[in-house]
Formats: C-alpha cells, structure tokens, sequence
C-alpha cells in the first residue's frame, strides 16, 4: 500500500526462519523498482544470547511484564508454548532447536491454560479451578521462568470480579490475560458437544473489556479477547462483527479459535481482519488445524501462535506407559530406558549442584 522506494533489514533473514518474508518482499519491490538495503548484523548479538543474559540475570515484575509488547513489536508472529507447573515452564524457557539454518529457535512466552491447568489438578475445564487456585500454579511457574506469561482467563467470570483478576496479573508481572466472549458454564471449545454453550451479547463483553482495561495501571498490560463465533458453528462476518465491536471496546489483541481440523475458516477470519480498522494482534491456537505451520500462520497474518496443552499431552502417555510396564515386569528394570536418570533429572536443577 505504501510501496516504499527503499526497505531496510538486517542480513540476518538471508537464511533461516524469516527466508520466505524476504522472498516476499523482495517480489513485492519488485513491483514498483523499490530496493532492498541488507544492513550486516552486529557480530556477537543473538536474540538468543539475550534470552540466555535474562534467564541468568533473571527478571522483576514490571520487566517480564512489558516484554511481550516488546516481542510484539519486534517479531512478526511469536511462537508460545502451554506450561502447567514449573517443570513444564522450564522446558518452555530452556528447549532450543538448532535447525540445518543454524539459527537457535526457541518459545517467545508461555500460555498458562485453563484446560491443562485443570488437567493436572484431575479437574474438568469449567472454570472449576477458582483463580486463587490457578494463581498458585501460575506463582510456580514465576518462581522458575523469566519468559513472558498469557494467562488462559476463561470467560474472566462476572465483570466485577474480573477487575482484580486484571489487577492481581498485572502485579504479578503477568503480561496478557485472554477471556472468551462466553457465558454460563463454560465447557472446553474443543468438545464435540457445544449445544449448552451460549455466546456472550457483544454488549456485555465489550463491557467486561472496557472494565478490565480502566483497571489497568500500566500501558503494558494486554487484554486479549477470544472471539468463539467459529466453535458455536456462526459465521465468519458474525466473527467479524465481534472483532470490531472489541477492538473499538478497546481490546489489545484478538484471539480467533476454531475446532475444525480443516483450516479454510481460520484463513479466511485472518484475511478479513488484516482490513479491519485499527487491527491489533491476531492470535491462534493450532490444536486442531495442526498441519499449519508457524510460517503458514504468520503468512496468513497471525502475530501469535499458541500450542495451548501439548506438553501435558505428551506428559500423560509417557507417565501411562511407565505405570503399566512396572505393572507387567512386577520391577522397574524395563521402564528405565524410557525414563531421565536420576542424576539428570538432578541436572535440570542448577542450584542441587552449586
Ligand atoms: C486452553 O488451553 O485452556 C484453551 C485453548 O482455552 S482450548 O483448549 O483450545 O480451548
Ligand atoms: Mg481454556
């Protein structure tokens, strides 16, 4: 739309994870003569040396807070991984992958999920784990993490709860809260069944939003609002009715989710929003629709992409097959290869070897 005569990057996206927006804008100058300008990277700064001097220095409040905003800016669509417990936000922080690029990958900020969340604690995603309860996990996962945090805030609950819940996150150092435009019982999205679950009136949630927003202390601060149009089979415009009534309402992101595995429908939502008017963060969470990529979502225009219970899946399985081997062999012997030895599983801590 601007067709600049000149575009100025780092040389760092000649190879890896940002290869294909530079191809793509390379054709897009194309059109009109523009120039590309590669500025050589500064030698010896990686943003994952970076990660590395945080996780070391370690981190207050106010500065994990405002760090996703940070990231927002910077990246055109974050990667963020569910965690549980601490153990499971330490592997959000600390995995890496080095691909054929060379370039280390790694999770931008961590997605504290009501459903797995209420998983671990044998409880079904009804919003049956009161937030005090979900606080003590999240506190957890403080005490042992430095990346940014997206509280999973279910419907946020009555309005004038909603604000401490605001509040409560903000002092934490807690980053973006998500709240679905449901009401009543609020079942999981992804459960065939859907028939009992009931939209919140588009008056009422901007409502909640606009509440939760005048009890922000900071800028930083972000509400997300997760549109469930798609789950409860409405259609696309009705989504995107909602994502402009919450966008005026004041909302700092948009979270579009769907259960189909087909993703034709998410695409299409992505590609209306990016013409909405003062369009914010557009978020995803890919559990179903699992054969896009990272690269696909932030192509099709999503700037967040969630992979909202996936460890704790992993996690089940594993410890299942553990419990039934023991069973079977009547001794452990046999479940060991499958298990991180002991001294290992000491290793995951540094303070045990200080
Ligand atoms: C969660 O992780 O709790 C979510 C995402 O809300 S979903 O399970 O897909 O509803
Ligand atoms: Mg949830």
């Amino acid at each position: 739309m601007l067709q600049p005569d000149y575009v100025v990057h780092g040389d760092d996206w000649v190879n890896g994870v940002q290869q294909q927006t530079r191809q793509r804008v390379i054709e897009v100058l194309k059109e009109w003569g523009g120039e590309l300008v590669e500025v050589p990277y500064t030698g010896g700064i990686s943003s994952t040396g970076i990660q590395q001097a945080i996780r070391e220095a370690g981190t207050t409040p106010d500065q994990r807070l405002k760090r996703l905003r940070r990231i927002l800016s910077v990246k055109p669509c974050m990667r963020v991984m569910e965690a549980h417990n601490g153990l499971s936000g330490m592997i959000v922080e600390n995995t890496r992958y080095t691909g054929a690029s060379g370039t280390a990958q790694e999770f931008d900020a961590m997605w504290i999920s009501s459903l797995t969340g209420s998983m671990v604690k044998g409880k079904p995603d009804i919003e049956a784990v009161d937030i005090t309860s979900r606080l003590q996990t999240l506190n957890e996962i403080l005490e042992v993490t430095t990346k940014p945090l997206i509280f999973d805030g279910d419907t946020g609950g009555k309005t004038e709860h909603f604000v401490f819940t605001v509040r409560t996150l903000e002092r934490l150092g807690v980053s973006a809260i998500v709240i679905e435009d449901k009401t009543g019982l609020k079942r999981n999205s992804l459960l065939d069944e859907q028939s009992s679950q009931e939209q919140e009136s588009i008056e009422a949630f901007c409502d909640k939003i606009k509440a939760g927003k005048k009890n922000c202390v900071t800028a930083d601060f972000m509400i997300i609002a997760r549109i469930e149009s798609l789950v409860l089979g409405r259609p696309i415009e009705e989504a995107l009715v909602r994502a402009r009534a919450y966008i005026e309402a004041g909302v700092d992101g948009i979270l579009i989710h769907s259960k189909l595995a087909d993703p034709s429908e998410i695409l299409q939502f992505a590609k209306l929003f990016q013409e909405l008017p003062d369009r914010v963060p557009l978020v995803a969470v890919p559990t179903t629709y699992n054969e896009l990529t990272w690269m696909q979502l932030q192509d099709a225009g999503f700037n967040m992409v969630v992979y909202a219970n996936h460890l704790l899946r992993s996690a089940y399985p594993a410890m299942l097959a553990t419990a039934e081997t023991i069973l079977k062999n009547n001794r452990t012997l046999e479940a060991e290869a499958s298990l991180i030895s002991i001294k290992n599983l000491f290793g995951l801590i540094p303070a045990n070897y200080d």
